[in-house]
């Protein structure tokens, strides 16, 4: 019998290319997300592009705090493990509205965890953060690496890594993937699915897409004067189709009876600017991408990037795109859907 996978959350970004991902190797997949921030949109896609495989998807539309509701999901069927991006993840909004953030991230998570507990499910991929590094003093970021938050979103991942170690020590029955992400980007060559952020866009590469497509004028460039090779901040950017195979490889390791709490890095290992990036993107897109050069934002790191050796080592994963098919990818998924799933295109509007 296939395996069946939990996944929180997949409907969202990383969350619905794990979920294609999944179903074209043959798992048996169960969404369960809030639609917080996402639409179904992106669910009936996956099926469409998994082909025969689509039926093996369910999906119900549940926040994790409703724990009464997670109970059934789990007394109706038997996981084999759970894949848990559910989250909220805007950095400047966690600083704002921080409860909202521990409510939704650690009481959600926990729930989670007491559910799969009762229920003899003991095995987790959880979606963590290269935010976990702060400021790295040096680079490559190696796991093993001091850990900081610098803001409420970042200090949520903290404490979630810091929960699932505390839990494996009570009980080395669990099995746990913290897998710390750097920056996913791209979309799934297809271009029917990709990130569709809700309002103003937070982070690089989608709102270089929304400049791109005409619903912002230009591109902020926040700083120019770290030290790097043109001054702008330099970033560990993984295409997000090589980041879902990423944790196919997590879940294969999950049935490594030596596993315990484990925590990888998910990166390329190769440091991209700003600027370099935008200049991938005008090439792949033939679009001239204004910009417009500003301080630095609150709370940035000046380079980031990964060490891959352990997720290449222990988990026979590497990625395979650079950022050449990034942008290609992006701006394919942007053309055809230059207003996410809410295309006019998509009869949404
Ligand atoms: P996303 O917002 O697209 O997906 C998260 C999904 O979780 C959304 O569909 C949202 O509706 C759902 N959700 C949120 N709270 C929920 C709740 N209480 N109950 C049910 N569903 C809920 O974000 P993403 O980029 O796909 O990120 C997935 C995970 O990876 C998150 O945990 C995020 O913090 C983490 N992560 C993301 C990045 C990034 O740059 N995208 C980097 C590092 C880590
Ligand atoms: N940047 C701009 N202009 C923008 C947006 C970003 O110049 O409009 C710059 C940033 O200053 C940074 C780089 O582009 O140098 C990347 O910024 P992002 O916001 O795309 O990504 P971050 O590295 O700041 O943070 C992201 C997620 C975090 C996550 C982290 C590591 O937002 O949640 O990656 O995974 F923790």
């Amino acid at each position: 019998m296939a395996n069946k996978i939990l996944v929180t959350g997949g409907a969202g970004y990383i969350g619905s290319h794990t979920v294609l991902q999944l179903l074209l190797g043959g798992y048996q997949v169960v969404v369960v997300d809030n639609l917080d921030n996402s639409s179904d949109v992106s669910i009936k896609r996956v099926q469409e592009i998994a082909g025969n495989n689509g039926s093996n998807l369910v999906f119900h539309k549940m926040d994790l705090r409703d724990k009464p509701a997670l109970e059934k999901i789990f007394d109706s069927t038997k996981f084999d493990a759970v894949i848990h991006f559910a989250g909220l993840k805007a950095v400047g909004e966690s600083v704002k509205k921080p409860l909202l953030y521990f409510n939704n991230n650690l009481i959600g998570t926990i729930y989670l965890l007491e559910v799969m507990a009762s229920h003899g499910c003991k095995k987790l991929v959880f979606s963590s953060s290269a935010t976990v590094y702060g400021w790295p003093k040096e680079v490559p970021c190696t796991e093993e690496f001091p850990l900081s938050a610098a803001n409420p979103y970042g200090r949520t991942k903290l404490f979630l890594e810091e929960i699932c170690r505390d839990l494996y020590n009570s009980d080395s029955g669990w099995k746990i993937m913290l897998l710390r992400y750097f920056n996913p980007v791209g979309a799934h060559p297809s271009g029917k699915i990709g990130e569709d952020p809700r309002g103003i866009p937070n982070n690089l590469m989608p709102f270089v897409q929304q400049v791109a497509v005409g619903r912002q004028p230009a591109l902020t460039i926040y700083g120019t004067d770290y030290v790097t090779k043109d001054g702008t901040g330099v970033r560990d950017y993984i295409h997000v189709v090589d980041l879902a195979d990423g944790h196919i490889a997590a879940l294969n390791k999950l049935s490594d009876p030596s596993v315990g709490c484990e925590v990888y890095n998910l990166g390329t290992g190769e440091g991209t600017s700003v600027l370099n990036m935008v200049a991938a993107f005008e090439k792949a897109s033939g679009k001239k991408i204004p910009l417009v050069f500003a301080g630095r934002r609150g709370g940035d790191a000046e380079i980031v990037y990964a060490s891959t050796a352990k997720a290449e080592k222990e988990l026979k994963w590497k990625a395979k795109y650079g950022i050449e098919e990034m942008c290609k990818d992006q701006w394919n998924w942007a053309s055809k859907n230059p207003y996410g799933y809410e295309s006019p295109e998509n009869g949404h509007h």
